[in-house]
């Protein structure tokens, strides 16, 4: 095992999308079947065409995030630790123009505090 943590950090990588493409063969619902690889594909053409896929913001494809829904993907952006589901393909800019700037330059920022609306019980 090598700990490359440093690595990363000197390449400048602050900020790691992942969305789900995980599919199954059960009732449930799952991203794969809710146009998961092509929010995939909306969130890596959005970063590419601002120039910043591969530089300080990484893609990663990954399997269930527990947010499953039949409505759209699911997708986390970390380590600001915001959590996306219903993702659909045209609400990929959205999301990521809300994150990340318009320029997609809004890069490295921490987890915000929760703003909880549940009621007290
Ligand atoms: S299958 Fe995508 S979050 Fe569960």
């Amino acid at each position: 095992m090598n700990h490359r943590t440093a690595d990363m950090r000197e390449q400048g990588v602050s900020d790691h999308v992942l969305v789900c493409t995980n599919t199954r063969s059960s009732e449930y619902p799952c991203c794969a079947e809710a146009n998961g690889q092509e929010v995939l594909e909306g969130v890596k053409d959005w970063l590419r065409e601002r120039e910043v896929y591969w530089s300080n913001v990484r893609v990663a494809e990954t399997s269930c995030l527990g947010l499953c829904s039949a409505e759209g993907t699911a997708v986390a952006i970390h380590p600001r630790d915001r959590w996306y589901s219903d993702v659909r393909p045209g609400t990929v800019p959205e999301l990521l123009r809300e994150e990340f700037g318009p320029h997609g330059t809004r890069l490295g920022l921490g987890p915000e505090p929760v703003k909880d609306d549940r009621p007290e019980t």
